[in-house]
């Protein structure tokens, strides 16, 4: 089998991966991915819901330009997920709208 990941494109040869969660489900990390990177290799392409209409968001620019990225980590909502580091044990969460009201609703929900 032909793989071409980048990771084989560039012949790189990280350590073992690690582990933290996305929403309570354990993903696989290796050293020095981004959370986007982590979450991207375990198939996850949205991690943020806007607050006006509810839309998915992850990646757009990838060099931390346009803020679509934004995650919640270890309890800390508004960390651009294609800068931060995943680290063993991360906590990361989808963050909905701004991440401070967990509570709050897209609008039209739960009307
Ligand atoms: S994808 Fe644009 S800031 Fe992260």
């Amino acid at each position: 089998m032909n793989k071409r990941t980048p990771l084989h494109l560039v012949r790189a040869e990280p350590g073992p991966a690690h582990t933290a969660t996305f929403d309570g489900v354990e993903i696989a990390v290796l050293p020095g991915q981004t959370v986007a990177a982590a979450l991207w290799s375990a198939g996850v392409t949205a991690w943020r819901v806007t607050r006006g209409t509810g839309a998915p968001r992850g990646v757009f620019c990838g060099i931390g330009v346009c803020f679509d990225c934004l995650v919640t980590v270890n309890g800390r909502p508004n960390q651009r997920a294609c800068l931060v580091r995943a680290e063993p044990g991360d906590d990361i969460r989808t963050q909905h709208g701004t991440g401070h009201d967990e509570t709050s609703e897209p609008e039209g929900e739960g009307r």
